[in-house]
């Protein structure tokens, strides 16, 4: 069996190293990596950690890269590749465009897609945008589901999915962190928080920037000017627009650095000495529950409502009075945090990977 892996952005590599890494243990499988390139040094940063080498880079990244020049440059560049290596399958992970256009591609060639992270929905097309319009569109073209959850399961089933080919597996976010979190972690940014209440920031969601954006950063400076003993720290994301807004308000805050994004081993065990986590991001919320680590979650809607349901996450939204209310309760509420802290993790038990490679036996032989 030929399977061919196709990923672009740092959360895909993040949650795809673990499952290539199974491949590559298979005798009877031959596996090749793909990056798209949509990210350059995010992505790179996680394919050294997890000391994997892809087969093909098309290294499609702009500068303020739009949807559409993203997609375009990913089309051209596959075809050629999926009509030399014919793979049986194209895997491809989640909901970002490398991921959508990678589908297409391979519908279009009658490649047989396997879709890992399937199933998940907010039934928003614009939130989170375009992830949601992208996450149903591969599954509408996928041959097979590795959903992550029951109720991812379940929204493929409700969508009239084949069933036969639907596979509850856990996340494989969850399998990373096995590879990640250290027990004696040293940093010096962790060192500078050692006295103070530690939370970690990131945001980086297309369509919180602009007002969004402001609204949620200025929220974060007026906890760290309200709280003397917090401190915070935000690996910040490459994306311009992004550095920019944050540079405007956190400007002369002397409790928020702002550091380069983090390889995925520090950034994991940032996570776990952090107090809280504020965040727009996706696999955040998935990763923040198997460490006990309570998650704000600044958007309006999740695709991830089984951390809410734990009690591990909230939805806060980007209004910043809620951001400050639902932060300051955690600061001030020792019980309340001891409850959201102790919550568990509905993202499975670290062996993910392993599910969807015997899986893909099952379904392709060897
Ligand atoms: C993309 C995904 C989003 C995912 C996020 C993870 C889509 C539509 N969006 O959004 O689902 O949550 O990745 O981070 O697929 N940049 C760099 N270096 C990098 C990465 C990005 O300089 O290594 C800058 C570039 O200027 C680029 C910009 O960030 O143009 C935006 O990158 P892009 O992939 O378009 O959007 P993300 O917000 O990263
Ligand atoms: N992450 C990282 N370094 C950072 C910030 C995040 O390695 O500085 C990891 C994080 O652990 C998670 C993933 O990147 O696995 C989330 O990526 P992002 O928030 O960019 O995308 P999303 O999950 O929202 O699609």
């Amino acid at each position: 069996m030929k399977v061919l892996v196709v990923f672009g952005t740092r959360p895909e590599a993040i949650k795809m190293c673990p499952v290539i890494k199974k491949l590559k243990e298979k005798s009877n499988i031959i596996c090749r990596a793909c990056l798209t390139g949509q990210h350059e040094e995010m992505l790179n940063q996680v394919m050294e950690t997890f000391d994997i080498k892809s087969d093909y880079n098309l290294h499609v990244m702009t500068e303020r890269q739009t949807l559409a020049g993203v997609s375009a440059r990913i089309m051209t560049g596959l075809q050629e590749i999926y009509e030399k290596e014919k793979p049986d399958v194209v895997l491809v992970h989640g909901d970002t465009t490398s991921s959508y256009i990678a589908a297409v591609c391979a519908f279009y060639q009658h490649i047989p897609i396997g879709h890992v992270e399937a199933g998940l929905r907010t039934y928003q097309l614009q939130s989170p945008f375009p992830e949601e319009f992208n996450r149903q569109s591969i599954d509408m073209i996928s041959d097979i589901y590795f959903a992550p959850t029951k109720l991812a399961q379940q929204q493929l089933l409700n969508e009239g999915k084949n069933a036969a080919h639907i596979y509850v597996t856990g996340n494989t976010a969850i399998d990373a962190l096995k590879d990640t979190i250290r027990e004696s972690y040293y940093s010096s940014d962790l060192e500078w928080c050692k006295d103070s209440r530690f939370i970690l920031l990131t945001a980086h969601r297309r369509e919180n920037i602009g007002e969004p954006m402001y609204h949620m950063f200025a929220a974060v400076r007026k906890i760290i000017e309200n709280n003397p003993d917090v401190k915070v720290i935000y690996p910040i994301h490459k994306n311009p627009q992004v550095r920019k807004i944050a540079e405007e308000v956190f400007a002369g805050c002397d409790r928020i650095r702002m550091v380069e994004p983090l390889d995925v081993m520090d950034f994991h065990n940032y996570m776990k000495q952090s107090y809280l986590i504020l965040t727009d991001s996706g696999g955040i919320q998935e990763e923040a529950p198997a460490l006990g680590i309570p998650v704000l979650v600044m958007r309006d809607t999740t695709e991830r409502p089984e951390g809410v349901e734990a009690g591990i996450l909230k939805l806060v939204g980007t209004d910043e009075a809620c951001i400050i209310k639902e932060a300051e309760q955690l600061l001030w509420d020792k019980a309340m945090y001891e409850k959201m802290s102790q919550a568990k993790n509905p993202y499975g038990d670290g062996h993910a990977s392993e599910r969807i490679v015997e899986c893909l036996l099952k379904e392709f032989g060897g």
